[in-house]
């Protein structure tokens, strides 16, 4: 798995920004905005130098490389990781590949609806927490850096949605509004490009609930007070299909977005 550091040195006492992509194989949009982004903070820092100066960057692009792959391959509506489920995970005899790398992290891990234990589910949740070594590599990676990373940003499509936790019960954590906050500058920031509409709320409120996300276990684990998932265009009329002439103005709209939470955020208006 690739990951890519951005940071103009300073023994890593500067905030730092995580940001992850294609957690779901078939949200192309996703690893092409994080490109987008790699592309802002790489060739064109000069353009926005505090941005780099003041804060290190964690960027992931493909998070699940394998599914990214098979989804180009093989499956385009593909979502889970590629690893191949046991006879016990599985209902009847058919060989299931792939755990939803969503549902697989270790923060009420198989709780409530959405989340399976049947292995050729689309929400299949794995045998156990941290089955799949893309979602035990992340979180390592992150729990080293708990302290410095301030920001956990997951790129998800489609829906134009800014999911705020908790997405595992219909109940908001106590500093909601704090995050509600910083949200709403980047929603702001987002829609002002070319007035795209973003809704903002809880995954329960706007979507369903469902246990093992990454942005509550940044949360509610690695104690990331600031934990998001974007879920980025379009609303449906092309879902995951993007076309893509839409990767610019997605690209731009969403590093407005994150533009302004990073610049919100080390103004210290938030801390
Ligand atoms: N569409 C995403 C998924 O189903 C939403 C995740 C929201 N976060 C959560 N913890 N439920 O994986
Ligand atoms: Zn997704």
């Amino acid at each position: 798995m690739k990951l890519l550091k951005v940071s103009t040195g300073g023994e890593s006492n500067k905030p730092a920004i995580w940001i992850d992509g294609g957690l779901h194989a078939r949200e192309w949009i996703s690893p092409a905005t994080v490109t987008y982004i790699m592309l802002q903070l790489v060739e064109f820092r000069d353009l926005h130098p505090e941005l780099i100066d003041s804060v290190d960057w964690y960027i992931m692009p493909v998070a699940n490389p394998d599914g990214y792959e098979y989804s180009h391959s093989t499956d385009r509506l593909w979502r889970k990781t590629r690893s191949r489920a046991t006879a016990e995970q599985r209902w009847g005899r058919r060989a299931c590949y792939g755990v939803d790398p969503n549902r697989n992290w270790d923060f009420h891990w198989g709780e409530g609806p959405a989340s399976s234990s049947n292995a050729c589910t689309d929400d299949f949740r794995g045998p156990r927490p941290f089955s799949e070594p893309e979602t035990k590599a992340m979180s390592d990676f992150i729990l080293n850096r708990k302290d410095q990373i301030k920001i956990y940003l997951t790129l998800h499509s489609y829906s134009q949605m800014w999911l705020v936790p908790w997405g595992y019960k219909d109940e908001k954590p106590k500093d909601y509004y704090d995050m509600y906050i910083l949200a709403e500058k980047g929603v702001e920031a987002l829609e002002a490009v070319r007035g795209t509409d973003y809704l903002l709320g809880t995954a329960a409120e706007l979507l369903y609930t469902s246990s093992g996300g990454s942005d509550d276990w940044a949360k509610g684990v690695a104690g990331i007070k600031y934990s998001y998932t974007i879920e980025l265009p379009d609303t449906g009329s092309h879902g995951f299909v993007l076309p893509a002439h839409e990767i610019e103005p997605v690209g731009q709209e969403t590093w407005a977005a994150i533009k302004s939470i990073t610049r919100h955020f080390t103004d210290a208006r938030v801390k």
